[in-house]
């Protein structure tokens, strides 16, 4: 999808770039200015290795952040900082995984989950989830899925690539299946500053007080503060559990960034405006977005609680049902209607077979509302066309 998008542009065309999964805002101004003052500072500062799962006053500052958003204090000593929180998920595989292993992911889910379980030759256990139910694991599915295999079971609230997120009752619903096993839980957090109309994001770490042993938070910089290229991402994680991301870090990459590091510390600790007027801005297209895709004949959309995708249900475009053709040849799945849409409308939106949901669409609101708006009139013209 994205060489055919990027074909177009070469060839002039202006594409609608629905399928991004980074925020379109800069960082922070003072992100860039620590940058800056930390390279001025000259060596050793910048220049030379930093401890392998990252610099004291980056942990520190990690620590007081997930207290004052996440509502729990974890210690520096479970803190891994690495490159990008897609990093720390990984060294999390290594150091789990291996085969023989089960780990299950609700589907849909974003593409590396399992990935990097097969990865480390583990299998992966989908749940599939339904609309209906919000996108959201129901615990009698969980306590089906679990095995005396299940190494680890991951979710991810507000999900990638439905924008779902899970109601604390929700959450604690799901631990208390989790807590008849011995599998470690891993919740990725990294959209959990991105959530609209009120919803409340409650952290597993909040409600599972009792099971931190085998808990992992997975978090970072790169929604946040749109700070997707300085790969800063992390994990909190029992201290058993830190030891060996140590160790599996230490034996590949060793430390992130040392610039990136301080670039973060700047944002963790500096004014948070930045943030809520990114969460305002991205509420609003979220509804632009949303009824946009509703007001396409067929298409069924729910309204997300977070991250900035809208997640659609497409199958109506299948040519059985709309009479819609492309190319001459009917349109039958996801990705028939991925690549119409991208040649057509030149929208380029990325096809839910790759996050375990064929049959839907994800439609990233990373751009401005006028975007927004001229795409979805330009899905509607070509489907007009199409259908006249
Ligand atoms: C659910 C989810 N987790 C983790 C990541 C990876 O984040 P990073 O860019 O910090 O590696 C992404 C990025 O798209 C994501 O969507």
């Amino acid at each position: 999808m994205n060489a055919r998008a990027a074909d177009l542009r070469a060839k002039g065309a202006d594409v609608f770039a629905f399928g991004v999964g980074e925020p379109d805002f800069d960082p922070p101004a003072l992100v860039l200015e620590a940058a800056r003052q930390a390279l001025s500072a000259g060596p050793p500062g910048v220049s030379k290795y930093t401890p392998v799962t990252g610099i004291p006053a980056l942990k520190q500052a990690i620590c007081a952040r997930t207290q004052a958003v996440r509502g729990w204090l974890p210690r520096p000593s479970q803190v891994t900082v690495s490159i990008g929180a897609k990093h720390a998920l990984f060294n999390i595989a290594l150091a789990l995984y291996e085969p023989g292993d089960e780990v299950i992911v609700p589907s849909p889910y974003w593409v590396s989950y399992p990935e990097q379980v097969k990865l480390c030759g583990a299998e992966p256990v989908i749940v599939t989830t339904e609309e209906a139910d919000g996108f959201k694991m129901k615990p009698d599915a969980f306590a089906k899925a679990l095995s005396p295999r299940t190494k680890a079971v991951v979710l991810c609230t507000p999900s990638n690539p439905t924008g779902s997120a899970y109601t604390g009752p929700e959450l604690s619903a799901l631990l208390e299946v989790w807590k008849t096993s011995d599998a470690w839980l891993i919740v990725d957090e990294i959209y959990a500053d991105l959530v609209y109309d009120g919803f409340k994001h409650v952290s597993a770490a909040t409600l599972a007080s009792d099971a931190l042993d085998r808990l992992i938070v997975i978090d970072g910089v790169s929604k946040t503060y749109a700070m997707t290229g300085w790969r800063i991402g992390w994990s909190l994680t029992p201290d058993r559990l830190a030891k060996a991301l140590d160790t599996v870090q230490g034996q590949s990459t060793t430390n992130a960034t040392a610039i990136a590091q301080h670039a973060a510390i700047a944002a963790l600790t500096g004014p948070q405006e930045t943030v809520e007027a990114m969460r305002v801005a991205f509420e609003k297209r979220r509804r632009v977005m949303v009824e946009g895709l509703r007001s396409l004949p067929g298409v069924t959309c729910r309204m997300p609680e977070g991250a900035f995708y809208a997640f659609a249900d497409c199958r109506s475009l299948y040519t059985a049902t709309s009479g819609v053709e492309y190319k001459g040849k009917p349109i039958t799945n996801d990705e028939d209607v991925a690549f119409f849409l991208l040649d057509q409308a030149h929208v380029a939106a990325v096809p839910g077979g790759a996050f375990g949901a064929p049959g839907y669409v994800r439609f990233s609101y990373a751009t401005s509302e006028e975007r927004i708006r001229e795409g979805i009139a330009s899905i509607k013209r070509v489907l007009e066309a199409a259908r006249a």
